[in-house]
């Protein structure tokens, strides 16, 4: 472990809290000499006592022994402001509305950025009837293909999966103005802007 709970983290999450040490040692069956000690470095907290001193407090035990407090910026998020990501290993996509850290097979995955490639990596967005047909001059190889096409629009996003050997196309129903993004394993996110 890195960082073990600071005396000014308790001091100044006890105050926030609006708790005296006398209150704050009442809660957890401790003394207030003993609470004034941890929060003059004069002593620390039983390894026992950080997930109760934690949820008293109101913060997660991460916070607690960083020291640093996290506000939840996600709630309200933007669905078209998100972020792609996908596991180099297994190909698992991930779509999330908000920041935060998504692994998976053991990795960290990064944002995935939509980007103007090549021609190849170019997706075409036709009309028909109430549809979207959007297609891609790609290669659907076994070991170069698109593994997704996604349609995000105002307040939804549509995923359909691709297979090597399938065509690069698929049809979307048409939800309002959006973006339409395409994977390639090899060569990354791009996209097209209706
Ligand atoms: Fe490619």
């Amino acid at each position: 472990m890195d960082q073990y709970v600071t005396g000014s983290t308790i001091k100044v999450l006890r105050e926030k809290k609006k708790l005296t040490q006398k209150q704050l040692a009442e809660l957890l069956a401790v003394s207030d000499k003993t609470i004034s000690k941890w929060e003059t470095q004069k002593g620390l907290p039983d390894i026992t006592l950080i997930k109760p001193l934690a949820e008293t407090l109101g913060v997660s035990i991460g916070e607690l022994l960083s020291g640093q407090l996290f506000s939840n910026e996600n709630r309200s998020a933007n669905l078209r402001k998100g972020n792609f990501y996908v596991c180099p290993v297994c190909g698992n996509i991930i779509y999330a509305v908000g920041n935060g850290s998504f692994h998976c097979c053991g990795i960290a995955l990064p944002p995935l950025e939509a980007e103007a490639i090549d021609s190849e990596h170019s997706l075409k967005a036709e009309r028909i009837e109430d549809e979207y047909l959007v297609s891609c001059r790609h290669p659907m190889e076994k070991q170069h293909y698109l593994s997704f096409f996604a349609y995000l629009s105002a307040g939804q996003l549509q995923i359909i999966k691709l297979y090597p050997e399938q065509n690069a196309e698929s049809r979307f129903k048409i939800h309002g103005h959006g973006t339409f993004y395409a994977f390639c394993n090899r060569h990354g996110l791009f996209s097209i802007t209706v």
